[in-house]
């Protein structure tokens, strides 16, 4: 896919508005993980290099179109200018209206300043023209660096475009872009597609889009007892999706026919309660017994997704193997992530928890590629691209 890069245009003394995404997780006002931030950190530089100014602008959360001060993107700006070596980075309290076009015509060139949440107007989200064009008055330019949003249609990632002659890919665009492109087109064999978690049927689109191209899949998490569920084995009280039982059983028909290996778990952790406190055990090989749920893979289990993981050329990984965030129930999808680091294989890993897992580890950085978005990379991989980024095309 060939994008328009930032390389392309001429930021010299321009403003320009660069979409990013600095939805971070943030606890009583401290950031809990700055990732996404420093992500955009190569972007904001090249700009400040061309001599451009910079007006940033983001969502942080679900606020629904209402203010609300624990979303609020003060604390964001607070430490990108840490980020930035104490560059200062003004905040704006607002995202449109007179005070912010007034800021924004005050900029000089290497000034950036960051607006505030856009999702506190409604508009956002309903990729309302009016807004996106108040958004777009502040600018010359817009560059798209918000890889982790690109699957919305919203005003400042689609509508706005059409206000702008100049409309370019940042680099986390590009990178992303290009590791999850490898995966759809250049894989090399065996390619291992691991999927846990929930939102099962937010995932599971993308896996029948790979069937062709994949030699192995693993599941773990609600993903791996809906698909227990679908072969009609006991899952006793372990969570499921109903609702994406159907086309779990369609996608074991595909599967079948493909001679594709596919594993659920061998054995499972089981507990009768969801606490760091509750007494929990490995099953013997196979079905979790009634009145008992599966809160992460067995011992038997981690061994063979390990051998599987050994054996794989590429891998892709979203959504962890138990319940990651009680202790007890973590271990299949930390040992996951410790034999995904010392494998050679080119190694894609999505959403927050996997991506916890690695960092928990100690192997991110034998990672090939750690996706910014979990939610977009499964889009990408089930659509060959997303509604923003099919804007940024050449
Ligand atoms: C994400 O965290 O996946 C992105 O920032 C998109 O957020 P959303 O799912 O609230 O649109």
């Amino acid at each position: 896919m060939e994008l328009r890069t930032i390389e392309t245009q001429n930021y010299t003394g321009k403003r320009v508005f660069m979409r990013v995404d600095f939805n971070v997780p943030v606890d009583k006002g401290v950031i809990i993980d700055d990732a996404r931030i420093k992500a955009s950190l190569p972007t904001i530089e090249y700009l400040l290099q061309k001599n451009a100014s910079i007006i940033l602008a983001s969502h942080l959360g679900r606020p629904k179109g209402t203010p609300n001060p624990e979303m609020s993107l003060k604390v964001v700006a607070e430490r990108l200018s840490n980020l930035l070596g104490g560059k200062e980075v003004r905040f704006i309290p607002d995202c449109i209206g007179d005070a912010v076009k007034d800021a924004a015509s005050k900029l000089n060139a290497g000034d950036i300043m960051l607006l505030e949440n856009l999702r506190f107007h409604k508009e956002e989200e309903e990729g309302n023209e009016e807004f996106a064009k108040q958004l777009a008055e502040l600018a010359d330019c817009y560059v798209n660096d918000a890889f982790g949003t690109c699957h919305r249609k919203h005003a400042s990632i689609y509508g706005i475009t059409k206000f702008f002659d100049s409309v370019a890919a940042g680099y986390l665009i590009e990178k992303e872009v290009a590791a999850l492109t490898k995966l759809l087109e250049n894989p090399e064999r065996p390619f291992l597609v691991i999927l846990g978690g929930a939102k099962v049927a937010d995932k599971i689109g993308m896996i029948k889009n790979l069937l062709d191209k994949i030699d192995t899949f693993i599941t773990g998490g609600v993903m791996a007892y809906t698909f227990i569920k679908a072969k009609n084995w006991e899952i006793g009280e372990s969570k499921v999706e109903q609702d994406a039982v159907p086309l779990a059983k369609e996608i074991i028909r595909e599967i079948n026919k493909r001679h594709l290996e596919f594993h659920t778990p061998l054995d499972h952790i089981i507990t009768d309660r969801i606490s760091p406190d509750s007494h929990y055990f490995a099953t013997e090989r196979g079905a979790v017994p009634p009145n008992w749920m599966g809160v992460d893979i067995g011992p038997q289990a981690i061994e063979e997704y390990t051998d599987c993981i050994k054996r794989a050329k590429t891998i892709f990984w979203n959504g962890p193997m138990g319940i990651y965030e009680i202790k007890p129930f973590a271990k299949g999808t930390i040992e996951l992530a410790k034999a995904i680091g010392e494998t050679s294989a080119f190694s894609v890993i999505g959403g927050g928890d996997s991506i916890a897992a690695v960092n928990a580890a100690g192997v991110a950085d034998k990672i090939s590629h750690i996706c910014t978005g979990g939610g977009a990379s499964l889009e990408f991989l089930e659509n060959g691209s997303l509604p923003g980024i099919d804007l940024l095309k050449k």
